[in-house]
């Protein structure tokens, strides 16, 4: 029996895929802070070796991805969205639990990621088991030109 829902799919690979990271992309990043990538990004990084993209469809609708790329033994997490109909049912924290599994299927060490100081998704990777390891002092800039810190976390895969 799945752990999931019976309406909800997982999708790593196929012609739809990027059309559907591509929706949620559009839906799910506040403009006002530059996070979402544009299409181009997006395929050139998908086809790259050690990249991973993993959609979830919910009722036949693109609900969240995530991308990833693991390089030897260490996975960086590029990039996970949800849409806003969707969120707070576990769907994001559905995508990192089977990036996890993944990770430890590959012997895969450390997980890493980048995140705005002050996103509720740091709630999110606490709450998952990530742990900060550092920060990059005005990392990211927005639409009016504010700079917000940059939080790495990582998590030991065991
Ligand atoms: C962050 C994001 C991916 C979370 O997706 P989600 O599917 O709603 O998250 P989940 O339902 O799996 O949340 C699991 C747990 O994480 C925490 N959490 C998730 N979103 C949270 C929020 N906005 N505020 C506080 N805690 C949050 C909670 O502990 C939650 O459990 P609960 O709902 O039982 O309280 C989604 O809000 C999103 O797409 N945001 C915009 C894009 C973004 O910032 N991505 C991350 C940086 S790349």
């Amino acid at each position: 029996m799945s752990d999931y829902p019976d309406d909800w799919a997982f999708l790593d690979q196929g012609d739809s895929l990027l059309d559907h990271v591509m929706t949620i992309m559009t839906e799910a990043f506040d403009p006002f802070y530059c996070e979402a990538w544009n299409r181009h990004q997006c395929s050139s990084i998908m086809g790259l070796p050690g990249v991973y993209g993993l959609v979830v469809i919910i009722n036949k609708k693109p609900a969240g991805f995530l991308l990833s790329r693991t390089v030897f033994d260490e996975c960086e997490l590029l990039l996970l969205a949800v849409r806003p109909e969707f969120r707070r049912k576990g769907v994001a924290a559905a995508l990192l639990k089977k990036l996890i599994e993944k990770a430890k299927s590959e012997d895969t060490k450390y997980i890493h990621l980048e995140v705005r100081e002050k996103n509720p998704a740091l709630n999110l990777y606490y709450h998952i088991g990530f742990r900060e390891v550092g920060r990059r002092i005005n990392y990211y800039k927005s639409l009016n030109g504010d700079l917000y810190n940059a939080i790495t976390l990582s998590l030991i895969v065991i």
